[in-house]
């Protein structure tokens, strides 16, 4: 029963990696693709052994409750959950009316399958995703060292207002230009708890 469960799996991730809609990365064996329901709790420890708290887990319930998510990818490996990324919507309110981008947050490889570049296989397969259907601008609060490679920059995130700044608050531009002449406040969903941010005093610059 149990191994022809498997054998079905495995031919269903075959096909589904012949249509394109699955990865096998290169460097280990591992598959990514859409998260489901079953992995909701897989998801929860792998940003809880990642981020080493619950802050993360409960970002994610969160994003997810109130419908905020635009994509949520897993990293797998022989059916365990070892990566996750997950993007949400992120208005950016200008002069000229509202421009929808996204956040990227959290992003999470479990320890001990780090620096194998699992992260890295997640990253760019979400932002050809968010490409793919529409999207144009992604903003993530992190390492610079390790989103710079994937277009991120602080200076594309210059004219943007967020209660975030510094070398970490970085944009990337899914679209050449996009980020041109854009300039703005963005608004994290209420799941980000960090408060309405009309209020120019409560914005750290
Ligand atoms: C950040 C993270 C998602 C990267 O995933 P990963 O699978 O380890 O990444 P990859 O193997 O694809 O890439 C590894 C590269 O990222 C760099 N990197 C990893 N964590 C980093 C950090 N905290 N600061 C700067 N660079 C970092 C590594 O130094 C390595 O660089 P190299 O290729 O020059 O050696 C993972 O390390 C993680 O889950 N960290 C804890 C949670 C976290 O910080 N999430 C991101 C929030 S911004």
């Amino acid at each position: 029963m149990a191994y022809g469960a498997n054998v079905a799996s495995d031919r269903q991730r075959t096909i589904a990696i012949a249509r394109g809609r699955l990865s096998l990365e290169r460097m280990t064996n591992h598959v990514i693709r859409p998260d489901a329901v079953a992995d909701h709790d897989a998801i929860r420890s792998v940003n809880r052994l990642a981020f080493g708290g619950d802050a993360e887990p409960r970002l994610v319930d969160a994003l997810r409750d109130g419908g905020f998510v635009r994509l949520s990818l897993v990293a797998e490996q022989v059916s365990r959950i070892i990566g996750h990324l997950l993007f949400s919507e992120l208005p950016i309110i200008t002069k000229d009316g509202t421009l929808q981008a996204l956040a990227l947050a959290p992003m999470a490889v479990s320890p001990e399958f780090q620096n194998q570049g699992i992260g890295s296989a997640l990253l760019r397969r979400g932002l050809d995703e968010c490409r793919q259907k529409g999207h144009r601008i992604v903003v993530v609060v992190g390492h610079p060292r390790f989103y710079q490679r994937f277009g991120f920059s602080p200076a594309l995130a210059s004219a943007l207002q967020s209660p975030f700044s510094g070398e970490a608050f970085m944009a990337a531009e899914l679209v050449r230009g996009a980020l041109e002449g854009v300039g703005g406040r963005v608004e994290y969903p209420p799941p980000f708890g960090l408060g309405v941010q009309a209020g120019t005093d409560r914005i750290a610059r």
